[in-house]
């Protein structure tokens, strides 16, 4: 299964070239398009109205709109499970109150569309291709980066776990227990923080191993403007730091009039990336239509160039 990340600048053609690719790969491939963007188009692309729910468009070809509202909201809520039922004893903290307000604590969004993603790679394992169409460019760098820093949390969360369990141990050992006391668990077999935490440690490794993998490609969108480059730079360095494969760049929304900026903007991303393909789609007419239409006044031979195989 190959992974495919459309990125770039807001309004650059993220989304028109993803789902033109997508298209044209589901001629011979199953296909999944899925949209992280919480400013949704996909079903405008397509023509449909999609409802939080991966939808059939063609026999190989499904649609999916991230609610992000929903999955940040329903993944508080499962972490609220996780903690109430592993910090049962600890009632006098008034966990309530924190609770309450975690979901103004920053990130969660982020780790809401992480987990989303970790899933969809997880579960939809009968495609040939998942497609993610990503948010514009802060909030896609902020997720991505996201596995390698909790890794490193994680590993020192274990650690001090592990600690605490020592330190229990050895309390127990010299007090011994009487009947009405709690007792709390010393071992790490039966520890449910550790053990938690050990699952997630997998997940997340799991998880950075497919996004630096062979299978997994960031392609960056960009157009012939400075804005655009800048923005474009900025992305590059952020992938090049994460050690995220940048594998393509399209420069989109080329014309006459603007082919002497593409190419300085182009030779400009060179320098930056020298090894990585540049693909030109010019500007063209959008055709909105349905089932079964061309999306795209984008000919055939350029989408092809549009992904990595
Ligand atoms: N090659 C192209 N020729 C003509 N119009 C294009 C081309 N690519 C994209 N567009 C148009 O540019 C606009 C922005 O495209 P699109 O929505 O795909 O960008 P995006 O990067 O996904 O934007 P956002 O960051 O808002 O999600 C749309 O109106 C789209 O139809
Ligand atoms: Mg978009």
């Amino acid at each position: 299964m190959k992974i495919l990340f459309y990125t770039g600048k807001g309004g650059v053609g993220k989304s028109t070239i993803a789902a033109a690719t997508a298209w044209q790969l589901s001629q011979k491939n199953r296909v999944l398009i899925v949209s992280l963007d919480p400013a949704h188009n996909l079903g405008d692309i397509f023509g449909v109205t999609l409802k939080n729910k991966k939808a059939q468009f063609t026999e190989k070809l499904f649609l999916k709109e991230i609610n992000l509202q929903k999955l940040s909201r329903d993944y508080l809520q499962r972490e609220i499970n996780v903690l109430s039922s592993t910090y049962k004893y600890l009632q006098t903290l008034n966990l309530d109150d924190y609770f309450s307000v975690l979901k103004y604590s920053p990130g969660i969004e982020e780790y809401a569309l992480l987990t989303s993603i970790e899933e969809t790679v997880r579960n939809e394992t009968d495609f040939d291709y998942i497609i993610f169409d990503t948010p514009p460019t802060g909030l896609t760098l902020r997720f991505l980066a996201l596995p390698r820093i909790t890794i490193t949390w994680i590993d020192r969360l274990i650690q001090i776990r592990q600690k605490i369990l020592e330190k229990r141990y050895t309390i127990q050992k010299i007090r011994g227990t009487s009947k009405e006391e709690i007792v709390l668990n010393y071992s790490e077999e039966d520890d449910d923080v550790l053990k938690r935490l050990r699952t997630l440690n997998d997940n997340y490794q799991a998880l950075n191993s497919i996004l630096q993998g062979e299978d997994c490609s960031i392609v960056l969108v960009f157009n012939p403007d400075i804005l655009s480059l800048k923005e474009s730079q900025r992305l590059i360095e952020g992938l090049y730091d994460l050690n995220l494969p940048l594998r393509l760049f399209i420069d989109n929304k080329v014309n006459e009039e603007n082919r002497k900026i593409a190419d300085r903007i182009e030779k400009n991303i060179k320098s930056m990336a020298k090894d990585v393909p540049i693909e030109r789609v010019s500007l063209s007419k959008a055709l909105l239509n349905g089932k079964g239409g061309k999306l795209y006044d984008i000919p055939e031979d350029t989408i092809s160039k549009l992904h990595i195989r």
